[in-house]
Order: structure tokens, then C-alpha cells, then sequence
């Protein structure tokens, strides 16, 4: 409800910040910042939907250094620029202040391609540079400043000692939810490879199909040391990681259902990208088992289809026996296949002979199919069954 009550605030001001002329787009600032000391960045912050970020000029100037420390203060960071859109949306604001000096930014000199960089670690993949003259890049403790001026709009290098004016910038407090339904997927924290959002909570919710269980691995886990990742196995909490924890990490679920939640501290604000990984369905490998149609010993339900995949360890092969058999003849039925689909057994009505033994020889995977059509609805069936030395 709050996320959406958020979006619908947000919408509106990108409304107010469709402009056509400076003067409007000034107007349409000061209505933005009104609407802005609102629960979304707090009081005398600016925010901008496309950017989901929080802008904010504190009235002092100081030297670099000290710039930086009051941002991060504030759980900020010295803004970063990451694209036209956003260069547009902090001009706005820049236009409304009183400051005639530039404004420190919060970018760094890089060793490799594109040899600029944000503090938050993205590469500086677009600059805007005054008159389009890109500094040189190989003094590695420049500093750069923000010129807002008629003559002079964009990025130029500046002593850092220089008492300035500057920008901090926050990334919104979003809570983020996925859905998968699917037999693989990729997992990635919010923004990645850019960095999360700092005092949120990511969910993931998965499910892969009945009778498999959920394969998760983790790649990268690049976090800070005050955020986390839940992970559980349907309901039940079965790993906690955190920044010490070394990736490749891989956890094997006993279930299809799994939700993973990465709570991002406060702390970590625009520094960590995060971490990536993946899950995928995997049919558990069993020695022994049991099946029984659903409900039994009471009616299964009518117009079901189930699949059901069992596999026991290589060099066994899969033996099951069928305890108890009882379906409406030819529109209720139990199909035993191997993993190649032909069919070893296929069983139906009341009159079978039981109990009722089948071997898949030379094969350790089965799919068992039942299917139940209408009105009529029985007992159904139990079964078991057991990984056989027996391969071939
Ligand atoms: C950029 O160009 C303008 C117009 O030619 C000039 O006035 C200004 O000094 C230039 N700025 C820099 C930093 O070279
Ligand atoms: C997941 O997908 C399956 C097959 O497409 C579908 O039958 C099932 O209802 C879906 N589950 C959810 C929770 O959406
Ligand atoms: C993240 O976890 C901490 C500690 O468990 C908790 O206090 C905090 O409320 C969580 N953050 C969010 C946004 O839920
Ligand atoms: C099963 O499907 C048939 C045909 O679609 C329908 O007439 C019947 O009402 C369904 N029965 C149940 C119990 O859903
Ligand atoms: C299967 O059903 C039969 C008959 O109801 C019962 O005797 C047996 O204990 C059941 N076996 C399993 C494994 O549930
Ligand atoms: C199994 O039997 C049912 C009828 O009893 C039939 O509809 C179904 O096609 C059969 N399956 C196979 C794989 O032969």
C-alpha cells in the first residue's frame, strides 16, 4: 500500500516536471520541492521518480573532503550523474539555489576505461564535461565540481581545498518483490551491477514445479558488513548470508517453494553492488520413497493432472510397487514412464492384482503421471518405492 501510495506521488511529480520553458520549469521546481517534504526524502530533499534518488544541497560551502563526510553523514553520498535524464532533473534544482560557485560532485579519476567513476563505484559511462573537454585523467586524487553558470554549464576539474558548495544524493528507500514461477532464473540484488538501495528490504519469491526441489547458488556477494541475506526453505530459515561469506555459495533445498530476502542496511548507501545468483529445479535423488494420490486413504479430487519426478542414485535403477490401487476405470489413471517417456506401467479401475511391482531396468529416473478426470472419484492409490542394485 505504501509503495503504491509512493509511485502515485511520484507520477504526479514527473508530471509537474514536464516543462517547455526555464521559467516554467522553475515554477514547476518550487512545486516540486513542496510536494518534496514528504515521506519519501525528508525535508528539504528533492526527489525525482526516474532517478529514484533524493537530492539535497545543504547551505554551507566547504573543501572536498569535508563535503564528502557531511553527505555520508546524512546516509548520502556526493550525487552521482549516471545518465542525461538525470543531468536535466539535478540542473533543475541547481537553477533554483543562490550559489554562484560550482558544486562539488562526487567523481574520482579511474585507472581503466572510461577512466572516470562515481564514489558509489559506477563507471562514469556518461559525463558532462564544460565545453566538452574531458580532463586528464591520471591525477588520482582530482576532484571535480559542477559549474551552473550561462557561459559555463558542466563538469571541470577544481582544487580540492576549494570551500564549495555541493550535492549529496540518496537512493530511495524502495522494497522490492519478485515472483518466479519457472524451472531457472537469475537472482540479482536491486540496481545490480549498480549499487542497492540502502535501508530496504528485496523479496524473491520462488517456485518450481511439484516433486522437484529448489537448486540456489549465489555468485558474487559483494555487500556491506551490516546487510543480509535470509534464505528459507518454504517457511523454514536455513541460511543467513553476510558479507564474510565466500561466493561460490550453493544451497539445496528440500523443497519447490523458497523466498530470499536481502535486507540492505542503512550503512551501506550507493557503496556495494551487491550480489547475483540463480536457482533451478532439480529432481531429488532418493534411495526410497513414497507417493499416494492426494487425500488418500480418502477421494482424490476430480479433473487433476499431477506429475511427479523420482530419480535414485547413478547405477541404480528405480523399482516401485503399488501398494493399493482403487480409480474410476479408463478416466482415472497412474502411468509409470522413464525419463524418455516410454510407459512401464499404466493402471486403472479397480481389478489389478496387488500388490504391483515394476522395474525400470538400466534407468534411475521416472515420471509417474495421474490423472483424474470427472465425476466419479475413488480411493486412489499408495506406493513406494527403492533404488536397485540391480541396474541393468
Ligand atoms: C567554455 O566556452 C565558453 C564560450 O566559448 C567560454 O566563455 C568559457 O570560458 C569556456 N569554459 C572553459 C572552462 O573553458
Ligand atoms: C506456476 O506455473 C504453473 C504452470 O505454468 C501454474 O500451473 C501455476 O498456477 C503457477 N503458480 C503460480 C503461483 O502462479
Ligand atoms: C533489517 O534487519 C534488521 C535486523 O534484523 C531489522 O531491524 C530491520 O528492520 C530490517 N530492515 C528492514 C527495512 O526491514
Ligand atoms: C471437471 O471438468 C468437467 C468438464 O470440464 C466439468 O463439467 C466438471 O464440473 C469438473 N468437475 C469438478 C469437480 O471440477
Ligand atoms: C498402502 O495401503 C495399504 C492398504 O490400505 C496399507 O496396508 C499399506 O500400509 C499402505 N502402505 C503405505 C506405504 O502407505
Ligand atoms: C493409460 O490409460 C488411459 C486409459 O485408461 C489412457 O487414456 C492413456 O492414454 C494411457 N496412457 C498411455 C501412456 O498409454
Amino acid at each position: 500500500m505504501v509503495t503504491i501510495a509512493m509511485r502515485s506521488l511520484s507520477l504526479l511529480l514527473a508530471a509537474f516536471l514536464v516543462c517547455t520553458s526555464l521559467n516554467k520549469c522553475l515554477a514547476l521546481a518550487s512545486a516540486a520541492k513542496l510536494v518534496k517534504s514528504s515521506a519519501i526524502c525528508g525535508n528539504d530533499w528533492y526527489y525525482f521518480m526516474e532517478s529514484e534518488a533524493c537530492y539535497h544541497i545543504p547551505t554551507e560551502e566547504t573543501p572536498f573532503a569535508s563535503a564528502l563526510s557531511y553527505c555520508q553523514g546524512l546516509s548520502a553520498e556526493l550525487v552521482s550523474i549516471l545518465d542525461s535524464m538525470e543531468y536535466g532533473s539535478v540542473s533543475l534544482i541547481l537553477e533554483q539555489q543562490e550559489f554562484v560557485e560550482p558544486y562539488w560532485i562526487g567523481l574520482q579519476t579511474y585507472e581503466y576505461t572510461p577512466y572516470f567513476r562515481w564514489l558509489d563505484r559506477t563507471n562514469a559511462g556518461y559525463t558532462h564535461w564544460i565545453n566538452g573537454t574531458t580532463p586528464p585523467h591520471t591525477d588520482r586524487n582530482a576532484c571535480f565540481a559542477w559549474s551552473k553558470t550561462p557561459a559555463n554549464n558542466g563538469w571541470f576539474q577544481v582544487d580540492c581545498q576549494n570551500p564549495l558548495p555541493f550535492i549529496c544524493k540518496r537512493n530511495v528507500k524502495v522494497d522490492h518483490i519478485s515472483r518466479y514461477n519457472a524451472t531457472a532464473g537469475d537472482l540479482y540484488s536491486p540496481n545490480y551491477p549498480r549499487p542497492y538501495d540502502a535501508d530496504s528490504v528485496a523479496s524473491y519469491y520462488i517456485q518450481v514445479p511439484y516433486s522437484y526441489i529448489i537448486e540456489l547458488t549465489f555468485d558474487l556477494i559483494a555487500i556491506d558488513s551490516e546487510s543480509f541475506i535470509k534464505v528459507f526453505d518454504a517457511e523454514n530459515l536455513v541460511a543467513i548470508i553476510t558479507r564474510i561469506d565466500r561466493a561460490p555459495i550453493q544451497i539445496v533445498l528440500t523443497t519447490n517453494t523458497a523466498s530470499i530476502h536481502f535486507n540492505a542496511s542503512e550503512a551501506g548507501n550507493a557503496k556495494y553492488i551487491g550480489w547475483s545468483g540463480s536457482f533451478r529445479a532439480v529432481i531429488p535423488t532418493t534411495t526410497e520413497g513414497s507417493w499416494t494420490s492426494p487425500n488418500y486413504p480418502s477421494d482424490y479430487n476430480a479433473n487433476e493432472s499431477i506429475t511427479k519426478w523420482v530419480q535414485v542414485p547413478y547405477g541404480f535403477s528405480v523399482a516401485f510397487t503399488i501398494w493399493d490401487f482403487d480409480s474410476e476405470p479408463i478416466h482415472d489413471y497412474l502411468t509409470i514412464f522413464d525419463e524418455r517417456g516410454y510407459a512401464y506401467l499404466n493402471v486403472s479401475g479397480h481389478g489389478s492384482t496387488l500388490p504391483l511391482s515394476v522395474r525400470l531396468s538400466s534407468h534411475t529416473e521416472a515420471r509417474l503421471y495421474w490423472h483424474t478426470s470427472s465425476p466419479d472419484v475413488y480411493r486412489g492409490f499408495n506406493l513406494t518405492w527403492v533404488a536397485d542394485p540391480n541396474y541393468g
